[in-house]
């Protein structure tokens, strides 16, 4: 903030506290965002949403709407973010566009079953070890299906796309994903990253996602890889369509659930997607 404000005294920047695990604090966060930009007189729409927030939680915790907590910070967050701030997007006077932070880790998940307990999270505590790798895996897939099915809703009835939506992979990146992992593990994984020339400095992992922001709107419901503007393809089960309108009808379930006990608050302008 203080390097954006010293390159533009007049920038207007302000940072706000979301908790994405929690539904209460999403919908607070939306609240706070829209009467700042009101008292600052700003135009009330948003031309970028970054979904970048994630963790590897390798202990089962629960959220307080009753999710798994990584499910809930990874997908379900982002899914009812989004699903609250499309409004804002769509009132963009320029085309606006939604990047999904999502791991290369999804292509390690060859079958799913999606169903209420999958998207919660809680299919997947039953067995005596918490399956962290599996639970993460799963939660970047869920996050690409959302993305090229909002992709495709949008493209349905916005043409070209005014709101677009894409997937970014950052790669291998040094940073503090894996804070809960015993620092004798995360070492070795790192040094073993970096030996096999895939780790890279958060400066340059960073790339495809500013890629995935920066890219012409007509670039929409693609995965971003590797720098330098760089579009790969993603799993072929994260192309499946059946399942990702499956996940969509369960997340949008989902989250009338969650905004039953705000129902006045989350108003009715995000009752409805498109
Ligand atoms: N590093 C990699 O190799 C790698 C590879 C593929 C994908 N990714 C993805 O890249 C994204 C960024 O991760 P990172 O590598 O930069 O890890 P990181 O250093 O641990 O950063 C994660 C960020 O998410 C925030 N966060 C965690 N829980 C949150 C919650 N409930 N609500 C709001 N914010 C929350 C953290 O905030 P606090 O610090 O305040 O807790 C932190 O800013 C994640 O989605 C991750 O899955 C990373």
């Amino acid at each position: 903030m203080t390097e954006i404000k010293t390159q533009n005294k007049d920038a207007h920047v302000k940072a706000f506290v979301v908790d994405l695990a929690s539904f209460q604090s999403i919908l607070e966060f939306k609240s706070s965002l829209q009467q700042w930009l009101l008292d600052c007189k700003l135009h009330c729409s948003l031309q970028l949403l970054i979904n970048n927030a994630g963790i590897l939680a390798t202990s089962s915790r629960t959220t307080p709407e009753g999710y798994d907590q990584m499910m809930g910070t990874n997908y379900i967050g982002p899914f009812c973010l989004t699903k609250l701030l499309l409004p804002l997007l769509k009132r963009s006077p320029v085309p606006s566009r939604i990047v999904n932070v999502t791991s290369f880790t999804h292509r390690s998940v060859f079958d799913v079953q999606v169903d209420k307990e999958s998207v919660y999270g809680t299919r997947f505590l039953r067995s005596e070890q918490y399956p962290f790798a599996r639970l993460y895996e799963y939660s970047k897939l869920f996050l690409i299906l959302f993305s090229y099915e909002l992709h495709r809703q949008l493209g349905l009835m916005d043409q070209p796309y005014h709101v677009s939506v894409n997937a970014a992979d950052p790669g291998s990146v040094k940073t503090n994903i894996m804070r809960e992992v015993p620092s004798c593990l995360s070492s070795l994984a790192f040094q073993v990253l970096k030996s096999l020339g895939l780790l890279q400095s958060p400066k340059n992992g960073v790339s495809s996602l500013i890629d995935a922001a920066l890219a012409p709107p007509e670039a929409s419901g693609v995965y971003f890889f590797g720098g330098k503007g760089r579009t790969v393809d993603s799993s072929v089960l994260s192309h499946n369509t059946k399942l990702a309108k499956e996940l969509w009808d369960i997340s949008d379930n989902l989250f009338m659930e969650a905004s039953l006990p705000f129902k006045e608050t989350a108003s009715s302008e995000s009752d409805n997607w498109l």
